[in-house]
């Protein structure tokens, strides 16, 4: 069978739909987003779903495993039987998109457009040239221009990302991150606020803050004064109709005194904190190059606490880092008993490419990142579901994001990030975007059953 090749469009025939399948982490749905408004921008329309698109853009993951095999399989199922005129045009953007680069064009014929995370403001012109039957590359990274030439936002929901902050510097040993996303930047103090006031407008309710490193943000304010996180965070709050604010990723070494302050005395940032760890001991973080002991990270956990002792806690873990022995992940366990997390993430040590860790000696053996994986699973569902536990009984502030599957039931979220169900009959009304009251009356797994009291403001 002939491979498919970048399908060849006639002037006058570009693709009319489009559709952004995002893999990973809130930054690949941030710049998902802001994809799709680039290609609203040139006359395009999000395919309604169930539909097949006339150009797909696969927003890519390069964090773990096998990542670029998925994409290929991906593009493979999508072409498989089709004729050149009917395949739909294909854009692989995100972090596979960066590392793998022109490699990808030779490997998949079929693909027209491959975009780095810091080019895609490019990609109406790249999509110009493919429907020419041109295929293009595109993995600069020209830091800060990305954002300044992408249009105004114009999505509607109540909650949002805001990417203020991308890159990282920290070179932990195991990830691509450094690599695929590149040196780390703060996005202008204005530049935000306007995106944020923008977002407002346009009905968000709640923001998320999103960086790799976000805590790691800082800049002049607009009147020149020098300002970490904590302040973007004030000024945001002043924002009347911004409700709740979030951010995440964070990473220990870049908390300040101020951000601490801000969790006890800024009403609108949410009591919720992911703050990954990896790891519990201490020769295990330091062939990671993370820089802190696990005791450090503890203590700042403390401190936290300290400032709002109701603050919900979350980290991201690593089981079987190169060379990681039975104690040293008891260890991890331990850390675990330790912080009671109310939700955590947690992997296999997966060798990425050109990390220093992937050429490391004493590679663990995938059964045994298995056991541990597993083991490290039950204390943390164990943890998630006391926690979810102890808020029965509980009367909060639910923000509503979406319809759930039975009519009158309503999904969002509660102050500590959890998934809170309501269902109208149980009482009072809900609406997109509406903040409720509710009384916390059952708890499972994974979300919680709550009660609608009334309206709180909408
Ligand atoms: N293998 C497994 N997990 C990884 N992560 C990052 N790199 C790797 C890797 N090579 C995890 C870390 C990080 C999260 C986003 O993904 O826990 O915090
Ligand atoms: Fe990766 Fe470490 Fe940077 Fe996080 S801090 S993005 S884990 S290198």
């Amino acid at each position: 069978m002939s491979k498919i090749t970048a399908p060849k469009i006639a002037p006058g025939e570009a693709p009319k739909t489009y559709r952004v399948k995002n893999f990973g982490c809130q930054m690949n749905v941030y710049d998902g987003e802001r994809m799709g408004e680039m290609l609203d921008g040139q006359g395009l329309s999000a395919a309604p779903d169930g539909e097949d698109a006339d150009l797909v853009v696969l927003n890519t993951c390069h964090i773990r495993e096998r990542a670029a095999e998925k994409i290929y399989s991906d593009i493979g199922r999508m072409t498989k039987g089709k004729t050149q005129e009917k395949a739909p045009m294909i854009a692989v953007a995100g972090c596979v998109a960066q590392a793998e680069g022109e490699e990808i064009m030779k490997r998949a014929p079929s693909v027209s457009m491959v975009v780095g995370p810091q080019a895609y403001h490019r990609l109406p012109d790249m999509l110009e040239k493919a429907v020419k039957g041109g295929r293009a590359a595109d993995t600069d990274m020209p830091a800060i221009a990305k954002f300044s030439e992408l249009p105004a936002r114009k999505r509607r929901s109540p909650t949002a990302f805001l990417t203020v902050q991308e890159g990282c510097d920290k070179f932990c040993t195991y990830c691509v991150v450094p690599y695929t996303r590149g040196a780390e930047i703060s996005r202008p103090f204005g530049d935000l606020m306007k995106e944020a006031r923008g977002l407002v407008e346009t009905g968000a309710r709640e923001i998320t803050l999103l960086g790799q490193n976000v805590n790691a943000w800082s800049g002049p304010d607009e009147a020149g004064v020098h300002q970490g996180l904590d302040g973007l965070i004030r000024e945001l709050a002043k924002i009347p109709e911004l409700q709740r604010i979030r951010y995440m990723t964070s990473h220990p070494n870049d908390f300040t005194p101020g951000l601490i302050a801000a969790h006890a005395d800024v009403d609108k940032l949410m009591p919720f904190l992911h703050l990954p760890v990896q790891a519990g001991a201490d020769r295990v973080l330091k062939a990671m190059n993370r820089n802190h002991s696990a005791g450090g990270y503890l203590r700042l956990l403390e401190q936290m606490r300290a400032a709002r002792p109701d603050i919900a806690l979350s980290g991201d873990f690593i089981v079987g880092f190169p060379g990681e022995t039975e104690a040293e992940f008891e260890e991890t366990l331990q850390l675990v008993d330790e912080v009671r997390y109310a939700q955590a993430y947690s992997f296999k040590y997966s060798p990425r490419p050109g990390t220093p860790a992937a050429t490391m000696d004493n590679q663990i053996p995938r059964d045994v990142m298995d056991d541990r994986l597993q083991r490290l699973q039950a204390r943390i569902n164990r943890d998630q579901r006391a926690f979810n536990d102890a808020t029965v009984g509980k009367v909060c502030d639910v923000l509503i994001e979406r319809k759930g599957k039975h009519e009158g039931q309503w999904l969002g979220k509660s102050p500590w990030l959890q998934s809170v169900w309501l269902d109208e009959r149980s009482g009072g009304s809900a609406a997109l975007g509406d903040m409720v009251q509710v009384e916390i009356v059952e708890a499972g797994p994974n979300s919680v059953q709550g009660v609608a009291r009334a309206a709180a403001h909408a």
